[in-house]
């Protein structure tokens, strides 16, 4: 088991929120970090769920003390939702670390909007986070804290057009997807380049899981439920796949562990599967202009101005 090779250190005393932390690779996350001693704040954006997830982390890490996991309502497609839970983190005065986790990973086959009328996979993955780290930079600074951004392999596979970002043209599933991904990336780098310019001391990292798919990881009640055609599908691949339990390690590395500089990327030592190491990010997502413009339709689109 990789975990043998890699541990996160005592987290004892340290708070963290997670975005989408109900399922897949955010409820891992939460598991391995409250593990290690931290409170989690679970964020999702359905109340039920939220309470199944916080319900099973209970059941599966015993002894787990009371004040260590909270729930937040957050709606990282929907702006006023963003605002509200910001605000309410903003009235704990600290905070460790965010994992930028939630995210359309099956995007609708016809482009959709938000309430807000964005682009709903731009909105869901890039827009809601960016607003949510900039809103929270206050109390992240006050811990010396750090935020990570999930990236994806995919960032490699797909041409990228920075002109349109939100896909009013030649939308599909797949490029909605891979577009956001370079955004998070471009944008997690970028704001390392400005927090540091800005001498704000908060760290911005990206990570990404390698390819863990819900086949490959164990069965939970309300939380992860493949069907056996899903799993008997994922273990097909399964030389090039690990579970979520697994690809959620570089993750909570990037978030909480030792030697992690701003900046840095960071993933599955196999690049699809194995234990966290520090990797290269997509040459597209290392361009500065790109990262540039991207920050400045990320501004306009949410109103929040990083300082
Ligand atoms: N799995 C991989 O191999 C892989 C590879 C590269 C990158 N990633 C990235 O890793 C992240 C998590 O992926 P995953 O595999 O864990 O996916 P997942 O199992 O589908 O989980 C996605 C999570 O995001 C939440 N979410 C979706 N829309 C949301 C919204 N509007 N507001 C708040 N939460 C929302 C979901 O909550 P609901 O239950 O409410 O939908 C769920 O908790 C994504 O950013 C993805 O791009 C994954």
């Amino acid at each position: 088991m990789p975990r043998a090779a890699w541990s996160l250190p005592d987290l004892t005393g340290r708070t963290y929120l997670i975005t989408g932390s109900n399922a897949g690779l955010g409820y891992f996350s939460t598991e391995h970090l409250v593990r290690a001693g931290a409170r989690v704040v679970m964020t999702g954006r359905n109340p039920n769920r939220l309470a199944t997830a916080r319900a099973a982390v209970r059941r599966r890490v015993p002894g787990l003390a009371l004040e260590q996991l909270e729930t937040l309502l957050l709606d990282t497609s929907n702006l006023g939702s963003v605002r509200a839970a910001a605000a309410t983190v903003r009235g704990w005065g600290k905070i460790d670390g965010l994992l930028l986790n939630a995210g359309i990973v099956h995007p609708p086959s016809r482009r959709e909007t938000t309430a807000d009328g964005h682009e709903i996979v731009f909105a869901t993955n890039v827009l809601g986070h960016f607003a949510l780290a900039g809103e929270l930079l206050v109390p992240l600074a006050a811990a010396l804290g750090r935020m990570v951004w999930l990236g994806s392999m995919s960032t490699s596979l797909t041409p990228y057009n920075p002109v349109d970002p939100q896909l009013t043209e030649g939308y599909s599933a797949w490029r909605a997807y891979v577009q956001s991904k370079v955004a998070t990336t471009a944008l997690g780098l970028e704001a390392d380049r400005r927090l540091r310019a800005a001498r704000i001391p908060v760290a911005s990292v990206v990570a990404h899981p390698g390819y863990s798919t819900s086949g490959r990881t164990v069965g939970i009640a309300g939380v992860n439920e493949p069907s056996k055609v899903g799993r008997f599908a994922d273990n097909l691949q399964a030389p090039v796949t690990q579970s979520k339990e697994e690809g959620a390690l570089p993750l909570v590395h990037a978030l909480a562990g030792a030697g992690v500089e701003s900046g840095t990327f960071w993933g599955p030592r196999f690049a699809l599967h194995g234990t966290p190491r520090r990797a290269t990010p997509a040459r597209i997502t290392r361009d500065p202009d790109i990262a540039r413009r991207l920050w400045t339709v990320a501004e306009e689109a949410t109103g929040v101005h990083w300082p």
